[in-house]
């Protein structure tokens, strides 16, 4: 998920890969390393946690041990194993005639646990907790002196997600790289090739460049050779791209025509907007490996052995700040419904010092992007001291609250940078929804109705996609109103907390003050702040409540409110309420999968709004990305 650079070619390696990790910094990542095959015919392995100014800081000390012109980097945004020295890339394998192969790996290895089993039995050992060493250690042992061929046959056994970049020590000119899912860029310069997981790590050295396409493999080579070449130096240059089933393909060379900033972004404008862009691949992520929609199972890892413990708990409490706080709102309702047990929602800070009741199997959910929010951390703290099982659901793998879980559930959806949170909040809602099915399916639910909310979930990056297509429909609606002070945002149900997550985003980043509540609500007093032209953002969704929140709607159009609707496709009712500039529609999915549809169109609001106003959408003043002091 975060970043790989590998060169082959004339020049000393290390500097070189160093520059390039620093460029893919702005990915985000928790821990790096570099392999070089050195002119003694050694891999050498050099890995640290935290800045790549600390690896480098290792490189200077040992330059020696790492002179050689054949590399791989890797910077890690862990998914399976803490941050550590351990669990960071490259990992190696021993082939059975005692080489080295060094790999980096961005992804995920689903099936890894069953070839781990396989590899140790084959007498491989471990040394670390990632899904990566089991693809070193195969591609090791399958190689037969043929480093392409290895992993091929490698990558015909694994399933998941992965870009990657091998290297063994008795192939001292040659890399060979492959992708599925994750994404990889080939460059081709003067007697070398760089390769990286995005351009901006490329540019530098070359701008004639190839995507590689899913399930390809390309071998790289570039060495001194008997002949001279061209510029009078003897030196050679090759490559080959195959499938993972050896079957030649072409690739088109082509030029790079991008500034650095803008590759960075990936042609966005904004972190913001690139993350909520991002949200069809970050659910995929999240899911991978997760849910298989075959025979109905849900595989979270990481409750495993505390499962019992789950399924006989009689009340969650969850918990959380801000817009982790909004996706647990969302997971109090999914619990209810689909595991039919109590469950609550609390900010952490209010929770945390009300001498709160923690009974016999009371268990408590916290939910978190950073995993360092000290709110959230103490509230967990104090249910722990009171004797409550813990859950984390986070983002950031071995941060705080993860480790001080009994049990958890990664989100997977990649380093979030913007302040504003958006694919995590997505990410959140989507593993508390997984949490309440594999309650669900173990308490009460049948297997049809369980299997009915997979189907309908594993539509959502599609669907996901098509709301984002309407992103220049509603920033056309958002120039009518934003400039605009006060706007309201309502909703019922599983879509109430939508609505106050939707007036967060608009308040965090617009400094619009913005209200959200449950659509009932405004009758008993906010009703008084409706005048001519306030936009009020109605999240009415074609579901249970759906009549009661086009009363609302009545209510607030009777006073001259302008109304900004999200509504169902296919819905034409609701544009007599509102016009149809201003109704953004979102596919039809079982209401309690909405909010995983309906949140992103009011991203997108906000996201426009602060744009129209003219502010700095990825440093909103006053806010850090992570909370640290209560
Ligand atoms: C979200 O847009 C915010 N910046 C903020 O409310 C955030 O969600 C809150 O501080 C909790 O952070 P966490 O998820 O890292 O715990
Ligand atoms: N799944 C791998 C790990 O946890 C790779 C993570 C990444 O893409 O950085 O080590």
């Amino acid at each position: 998920m975060c970043g790989i650079v590998a060169y082959v070619g004339n020049r000393a390696v290390a500097p070189l890969l160093i520059e390039g990790l620093k460029r893919l910094e702005y990915r985000g990542y928790d821990s790096a390393g570099i392999a070089v095959r050195t002119d003694t015919g050694e891999v050498s392995v050099k890995r640290s946690v935290g800045r790549v100014s600390n690896l480098e800081a290792l490189i200077e000390e040992d330059q020696a041990g790492v002179q050689g012109c054949l590399g791989i980097a890797h910077t890690r945004w862990a998914t399976h194993g803490e941050p550590s020295v351990d669990n960071a890339h490259p990992h190696v394998g021993k082939t059975k005639d005692g080489h080295t192969v060094a790999l980096v790996h961005n992804g995920i290895i689903e099936n890894y646990s069953a070839l781990r089993k396989y590899l140790e039995g084959k007498g491989h050992k471990f040394y670390s907790q990632t899904d990566t060493e089991v693809l070193a250690k195969l591609i090791a042992e399958l190689y037969d002196g043929d480093l392409e061929t290895a992993v091929q046959k490698a990558l015909q056994e694994v399933s998941g997600a992965y870009a990657i970049a091998v290297m063994v020590d008795s192939w001292p000119h040659t890399l060979v790289c492959a992708r599925k899912g994750s994404p990889l860029i080939v460059g081709v310069a003067d007697h070398a090739y760089v390769v990286a997981s995005d351009a901006s790590a490329i540019i530098s050295h070359t701008t004639q460049v190839f995507a590689l396409d899913d399930y390809q493999v390309v071998k790289l080579c570039a060495g001194p050779e008997d002949k001279v070449d061209g510029t009078g130096e003897p030196w050679s240059v090759d490559l080959r791209t195959t499938t993972i089933d050896n079957v030649p393909v072409d690739h088109e060379i082509t030029e790079l025509e991008m500034d650095l900033e803008q590759i960075e972004l990936g042609g966005y404008s904004h972190y913001m907007l690139k993350e909520i862009m991002e949200q069809p691949e970050a659910v995929r992520d999240c899911l991978r490996g997760r849910v298989d929609l075959r025979d109905g199972a849900i595989v979270l890892g990481g409750i495993q052995e505390f499962k019992r413990q789950m399924v006989r708990g009689k009340r969650f409490i969850l918990t959380g700040q801000g817009t982790a706080y909004h996706a647990g709102l969302i997971g109090e309702y999914l619990f209810e419904d689909l595991a039919r047990v109590p469950a609550r929602c609390e900010y952490a800070s209010e929770f945390r010092y009300r001498n709160p009741i923690i009974e016999d199997d009371t268990i408590v959910v916290a939910v978190s992007q950073s995993g360092e929010t000290a709110d959230t951390l103490a509230a967990l703290a104090e249910a722990r001291e009171r004797g409550a099982m813990s859950i984390g659901v986070v983002n950031a793998v071995g941060s705080t609250i993860s480790r001080e879980t009994d049990a958890g559930v990664y989100l997977r959806v990649g380093p979030e940078i913007g302040v504003a949170s958006t694919k995590a909040f997505v990410g959140q809602v989507l593993v508390l929804t997984l949490l309440s099915l594999y309650l669900g399916k173990r308490k009460h639910m049948s297997n049809e109705r369980v299997d009915m909310y997979l189907k309908h979930i594993s539509q959502i990056p599609e669907q996901i996609e098509k709301v984002l297509k309407q992103t220049d429909h509603i920033r056309e609606c958002v120039k009518q109103v934003a400039n605009r002070e006060n706007w309201l945002f309502l909703g019922r149900g599983y879509n109430y907390p939508v609505a106050i997550e939707g007036a967060l985003k608009l308040k965090e980043i617009s400094y619009i003050h913005a209200e959200g509540m449950p659509a009932a609500e405004m009758k008993h007093g906010p009703i008084a702040l409706i005048d001519e032209g306030m936009p009020v953002v109605f999240v009415a969704t074609r579901g249970t409540q759906y009549e009661k929140v086009i009363s609302n709607i009545e209510e607030v159009r009777a006073r001259g409110g302008k109304i900004i609707a999200v509504a169902t496709e296919g819905d034409t009712n609701i544009r007599q309420y509102a016009s149809e500039d201003c109704i953004f529609y979102v596919p039809d999915t079982l209401e309690a999968l909405q909010p995983l549809l309906t949140s992103v169109p009011l991203q997108l609001l906000a996201y426009h709004a602060a744009v129209e106003r003219g502010h700095d959408v990825d440093k909103p003043r006053n806010l850090a990305k992570s909370v640290t002091v209560e």
